[in-house]
């Protein structure tokens, strides 16, 4: 695992674009793992700005998001769809039919899960994954638990993520109780992954998730075993990891 510091959150976003520009320029039908919440908000700012300056085309990009709520319609504001739509896919120039999300909407959910499953299959697989990390330790939806769940699958959010998501809703009780995530065997199963940390608030997790031990207690502690995972994360939120 490779962990760069950045300055800030912006040269954080700055230096993930590059990247996620880079696997593009070298792979155009690239199929990149995407991630909601507020930080690649600023990632996703760069890469849409570099589409505007004609550095960079989606023509070709495949997307897979790693998450969404179930019971959301996808014009719901709140929607991982409409996040996506918002802040990346209504911005550049990819075929809304090569992006994927998750759908929180199915009637039978679980068959949905296996679909997505296939779906990543028969993509080739995962290029690159963009990944947050929850307070919890969680990546996509993948909550602390006992065991590593493997693959695509519907989770009870925990109270920490509800109330932590509350912010975007009207009130708590609004925030959907369950989402539909990719599970831990898929998104590990990237060629290369990509985390992104920023804030003081996420200190003693990242430190506790790249620098302790490996559980599903502490769903991110397994990105420790992937070949080619990069942190980039900023000062505030290594600031709990002495040695860097
Ligand atoms: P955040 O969420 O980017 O809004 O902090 C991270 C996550 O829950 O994965």
């Amino acid at each position: 695992m490779v962990i760069i510091k950045a300055k800030d959150y912006e040269d954080m976003s700055k230096r993930a674009a590059a990247l996620l520009a880079e696997q593009i320029a070298q792979k155009p039908d690239s199929v990149l793992g995407l991630a909601t919440g507020s930080t690649p908000v600023g990632a996703y700012r760069e890469l849409a700005e570099k589409f505007r300056r004609k550095e960079l085309s989606f023509s070709k990009v495949k997307t897979v998001n790693l998450d969404e709520y179930v019971g959301l319609l996808p014009e719901h504001e709140q929607s991982y769809r409409y996040f996506m739509q918002k802040h990346l896919f209504g911005l550049v120039d990819i075929k809304p039919e090569n992006t994927h999300i998750p759908d929180g909407m199915a009637k039978n959910i679980r068959h949905a899960c296996r679909e997505y499953d296939a779906l990543i299959d028969s993509l080739g697989g995962i290029d690159l994954q963009l990944l947050g990390i929850g307070h919890n330790g969680h990546i996509g939806f993948n909550e602390p638990a006992k065991v590593f769940e493997k693959e695509t699958h519907v989770v009870e959010l925990k109270e920490s993520t509800i109330a932590a998501n509350a912010r975007f809703f009207s009130s708590p009780g609004a925030v959907p109780r369950r989402a539909v995530t990719m599970g831990i065997l898929s998104i590990m199963r990237a060629k290369r992954i990509l985390l992104l940390a920023s804030g003081a608030d996420k200190a003693e997790i990242v430190k506790e998730a790249f620098f302790g031990p490996i559980t599903p207690a502490v769903p991110a502690s397994v990105l420790q075993l992937h070949p080619a995972a990069t942190v980039i994360a900023d000062g505030e939120a290594l600031k709990e990891c002495k040695t860097l």
